[in-house]
This record gives C-alpha cells, sequence and structure tokens, in this order.
C-alpha cells in the first residue's frame, strides 16, 4: 500500500516555521532566498506594474506570499493549515495579505481573476496535482503566470530527498514526502500543457555545496548561510513557470 503524505505535521509548527534550525522546515526556510528573489524577477520580466493579483496557493506560514506583499498590491494566500496561516499572518509586516483556510482544489477565487499564482513545494503534498493546476489555471488571467516548485520521482529523489534528509534533520517525520506523489518534469508539463498552461522555463534547485553546506551535515542542522541556487540538473527539486493561454 502507498504511504499517505504528512500533511498533518505542518499543523504543529507554530512559530518553528520561522525560527527552528533542527527542522525539515528549516531546509525550506533557506530555499525561499533563492525561489523568492527568483519567483520576483521573472514577474518583473512580464509584467511592468506592481498592481498585480496574486494567489499563493499552499501558501504555509506565507514565505513566499509575505515577500510579495510588501512587493504588489493585491497578494492572496490559500492553505489547510489554520495553525500556519496564523503565524503567516503575525509574519505580514504588511498587514495587506489576505490569507484564507481553504482546500487547493476548490480555490475561493473568480475565474480568470489572478495575474500570478504560485504552487510553491506544494503539488507534492496533494494526492491529484492535476485537479489543483485545473484550479490554477482556471483562476489565472490569459497571459497570467503559474510558478511551481516541486520534486522529481526517480531513485536518487528517493535517496536524498526522503533518506537523506531523515538522517540529516533527525525531527523529520515519516512521510513528510512520499515517493509516488513526486512528479516527472515531463508528467507536470503534460498537466499544465492538458490546462491550457503553456511551459516557459524550468531549473533544478539544489543546495550550494560550501562551507555552510558541510558545516550544516556535520552538526545535522541547517546552519544560518545554508544556501540554494536555481539551476542546474532536474534529477531532485525543479523549480519553473507557465503561461496561461
Ligand atoms: C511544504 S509546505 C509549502 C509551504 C509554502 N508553499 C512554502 O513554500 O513555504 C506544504 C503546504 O501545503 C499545505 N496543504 C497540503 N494540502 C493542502 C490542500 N489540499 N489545500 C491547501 N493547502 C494544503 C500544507 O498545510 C502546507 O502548509
Amino acid at each position: 500500500m502507498k504511504p499517505k503524505i504528512n500533511n498533518d505535521y505542518y499543523n504543529h509548527l507554530g512559530e518553528s516555521w520561522y525560527t527552528a534550525d533542527n527542522d525539515p522546515i528549516a531546509v525550506l526556510r533557506a530555499e525561499q532566498n533563492a525561489k523568492n528573489p527568483w519567483v520576483d524577477q521573472i514577474i518583473g520580466q512580464f509584467f511592468s506594474s506592481k498592481d498585480l493579483k496574486i494567489a499563493d496557493i499552499g501558501c504555509g506560514a506565507g514565505f513566499l506570499t509575505n515577500y510579495l506583499g510588501t512587493r504588489y498590491s493585491h497578494v492572496s494566500g490559500l492553505d489547510a493549515s489554520a495553525s500556519s496561516l496564523e503565524v503567516a499572518r503575525e509574519r505580514d509586516q504588511t498587514k495587506t495579505v489576505n490569507y484564507s483556510l481553504g482546500n487547493a482544489y476548490h480555490l475561493p477565487y473568480e475565474t480568470a481573476s489572478m495575474d500570478v499564482v504560485c504552487a510553491m513545494d506544494f503539488l507534492e503534498h496533494v494526492e491529484k496535482p492535476e485537479d489543483v493546476i485545473a484550479e490554477c489555471s482556471r483562476i489565472l488571467k490569459p497571459g497570467g503566470l503559474f510558478f511551481y516548485h516541486t520534486f522529481n520521482r526517480n531513485l536518487l529523489s528517493w535517496l536524498i530527498v526522503i533518506k537523506f534528509m531523515e538522517w540529516f534533520v533527525p525531527n523529520t517525520p515519516k512521510n513528510l514526502h512520499v515517493l509516488h506523489l513526486f512528479i516527472k518534469p515531463n508528467e507536470l508539463k503534460l498537466m499544465m500543457t492538458i490546462h491550457k498552461l503553456q511551459h516557459l522555463e524550468i531549473f533544478g534547485i539544489a543546495p550550494c555545496f560550501d562551507l555552510a553546506f558541510f558545516y550544516s551535515i556535520i552538526r545535522r542542522r541547517v546552519m544560518s548561510g545554508f544556501k540554494f541556487k536555481i539551476g542546474g540538473p532536474k534529477l531532485l527539486g525543479y523549480i519553473g513557470y507557465a503561461r496561461k493561454i
């Protein structure tokens, strides 16, 4: 039987979303330093205005949502975890982000209402990613951008993203990630094509193998300075964007 993804983990993080260094959430927090400016830069290539409607689906505690909230005028975040949203709201310095408790399979936004929709580190947390992609596409305006970050499905990703993580960060709970929900890039591209999202660019995303990385491995903690870079092979994590036709 296939293991069930442990999404309940996010309900118990509280402030640890932003503070823990001995928890896998610290790896996600480190990733945002590479992902957030990258998303912002791509948005800037397609839109000259900051007056945009943006939805971050599966937003967690608002790592990307709050960042975008400081730059764009109408930013919304949706997540199924009420306690994570509480942290997201507290950490929203602008107090302008519109956070909603909800389910990504039924988004509470109007059809063709968004300029940008993000699903970061999220599609591998749902059993039916294609249904979520269909919803994201539904709410996008023609010409709007869909951003995603997820994990490839292969032996190496099982070994590194699941097994190595469980060893590296001792507080990693069972089934934080499950292999069968990882998505091959070509599968994702097909799902997007079916739902009128034209694939534009896709890149690998991986840790920088520098001193902070090796120090973190030795300490088995995510030390400050643990960095990710965008580019390179798409064998493990990958990030990309598509445009609504
Ligand atoms: C790995 S976290 C990603 C958080 C955020 N996107 C980020 O990159 O920091 C996955 C999030 O998906 C949320 N989630 C899982 N299933 C969901 C669903 N069906 N609808 C909405 N949110 C969901 C969890 O509560 C969790 O906050």
